[in-house]
């Protein structure tokens, strides 16, 4: 860590640069000053300033509820039972104190690239790169994720236009390919590529469609509700283990084995920090935009889990791909289940609008550093987005999602989303420590409990994640570090400012 003397020696270039009176430092401490983050770039490489609040709340909520409580919730259901209202409680909490330090954050360091810009100034550039590849690895891993989870309750649809079943599932269900998904994916790319303002004003309508598809469905779930479908409340246990006399690589099933699932179901709000340079009043839009859609989303969601288990057996409803409409349908409400099913064919696409946006912007900003290659940045002048990149991830997310599980792609979403949440509690507490003056509009409550808690809670989450999933975590944090060191480190603005 660099002392505060250092941290005023940085240069306009934002670059550490005079440590100890000579004229470099190592790229371990190579650091970017936080004012010449906010300070603006070339007009190529601006985004327009078009979002504001609503915007910004409706591309939270709208990247908050998605597949994580449309499908997961039985997933979830089957490893912890009743138990799973528990790791909603618990990854909540975790998302909740995260959340906080992203507001802070977003507010003092209003530039797009989210945890990988507060990592840039908080870190330095090796760990600011391992984020920044964790929230590719993320957002690409969600775009994916939501896409087959879309494709779950679409499957009716392009059944019924002809659609063969080798065409509607992936090698893991065996199928050839889940080309719905692939679909969706290709579409909402083809969405954002055409501009932002137009596609956060769809946005917003489609958010709604969603929300009052899960109103409806807690207002007909109350009347069966039965208080007997809580017990036994845990029968899985509480800490996530493979279960007794099943292979080494099985499944974890408990409560926290489900926690580090459902957690999928909460993130999303960190998609609207990395919206900040496109935000016309980013100090109390983006402390509106995170804390408010948290807040909204967190209480929708324990009313949701709770109503489906006094509703139906967890054990029931569990093997269900699209477990609310199949609770409705089993309480016979067959076709409002329908029109909840249609909700979420409408709408969960809003889940993979707000993500391949922020992915596409954290691609741009990393490229804009030097990081990845600067012809990929490139902002078409009409639409004002980068659309090669949009693209590009529009293809990443199709060719995952055609071929991959639901469970695998979200696990290994959030194994790259925990680490993200961890460095961002950290860059919270040295920016603290070295910052201590700078001003704040929005000051995490409490930081020195809850960004330290948000960290131990991400780690907690990560350790009940399947053992397999935490392998390919590292493997392709590997192959991160090889794209580093052999791109990255040398390409880097602040390493050529240095070396110039
Ligand atoms: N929270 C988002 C979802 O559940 C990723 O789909």
């Amino acid at each position: 860590m660099q002392s505060m003397a250092d941290a005023e020696t940085a240069d306009t270039f934002g670059c550490h640069a005079l440590v100890g009176g000579t004229p470099k430092v190592s790229f371990w401490t190579r650091r970017k000053a936080i004012d010449t983050i906010t300070a603006g770039h070339a007009d190529s490489h601006q985004l327009k300033k078009t979002l504001s609040w609503p915007h910004l709340v409706a591309l939270g909520v709208g990247a908050i509820v998605g597949t994580g409580i449309y499908t997961l919730t039985g997933v979830g259901a089957g490893l912890a039972g009743p138990g799973v209202i528990l790791s909603f409680l618990i990854a909540g909490a975790v998302c909740a104190c995260a959340a906080l330090c992203y507001a802070e954050l977003s507010t003092m360091i209003p530039a797009s690239g989210s945890a990988y810009t507060y990592s840039y100034a908080a870190m330095g550039e090796p760990v600011a790169w391992f984020v920044g590849w964790s929230l590719i690895l993320e957002y690409t891993l969600v775009c994916a994720a939501v896409a087959v989870g879309w494709s779950a309750h679409a499957h009716g649809l392009f059944k019924m236009i002809g659609f063969p079943d080798a065409l509607l599932a992936g090698p893991h269900q065996g199928g050839l390919i889940n080309m719905p998904a692939v679909f969706i994916s290709m579409a909402v790319a083809g969405l954002l590529a055409l501009g932002t303002r137009e596609s956060a004003t769809v946005n917003m309508v489609l958010v709604f469609v969603k929300i009052i598809a899960l109103i409806v469905f807690v207002v007909l779930c109350l009347p069966a509700f039965n208080l007997a479908h809580f017990t036994p409340f845990m029968p899985n246990g509480f800490q996530a283990h493979v279960p007794e006399g099943a292979a080494a690589d099985a499944a974890k099933v408990g409560v926290m084995a489900a926690a580090s699932l459902i957690f999928f179901a909460f993130y999303g709000f960190d998609a609207v920090s990395t919206a900040a340079e496109e935000t016309k009043n980013p100090k109390r839009d983006l402390t509106i935009g995170i804390v408010g859609s948290m807040a909204v989303c967190t209480a929708i969601y324990m009313i949701v889990a709770a109503v489906s288990i006094g509703a139906s057996r967890t054990e029931v409803f569990s093997k269900s791909e699209a477990p609310l409409v199949f609770i409705l349908e089993s309480l016979n409400h067959g076709k409002i289940a329908q029109l909840v099913a249609l909700a979420a064919v409408i709408a969960l696409p809003t889940v993979i609008l707000a993500f391949m946006y922020g992915q596409s912007r954290i691609f741009f900003v990393m490229a804009r550093d030097g990081l990845l290659p600067r012809a990929l940045s490139k902002v078409n002048a009409k639409t004002g987005t980068p659309v090669m990149m949009t693209l590009l991830t529009g293809v990443l997310a199709a060719v995952i999602s055609g071929l991959l599980s639901l469970k695998d792609i979200a696990e290994l979403a959030n194994a790259g989303t925990l680490w993200a949440f961890i460095a961002v509690g950290a860059s919270v507490i040295l920016l603290r420590l070295r910052e201590p003056n700078r001003p704040r509009v929005f000051s995490t409550p409490l930081w020195p409990i809850v960004a330290p808690a948000g960290i131990l809670g991400c780690l907690y989450l990560f350790l009940s994640l399947p053992g397999k999933t935490q392998l390919y975590f590292l493997y392709a944090h590997l192959i991160g570090a090889v794209v580093y060191l052999a791109y990255g480190m040398r390409k880097s603005v602040l390493a050529q400012q240095e070396r110039a």
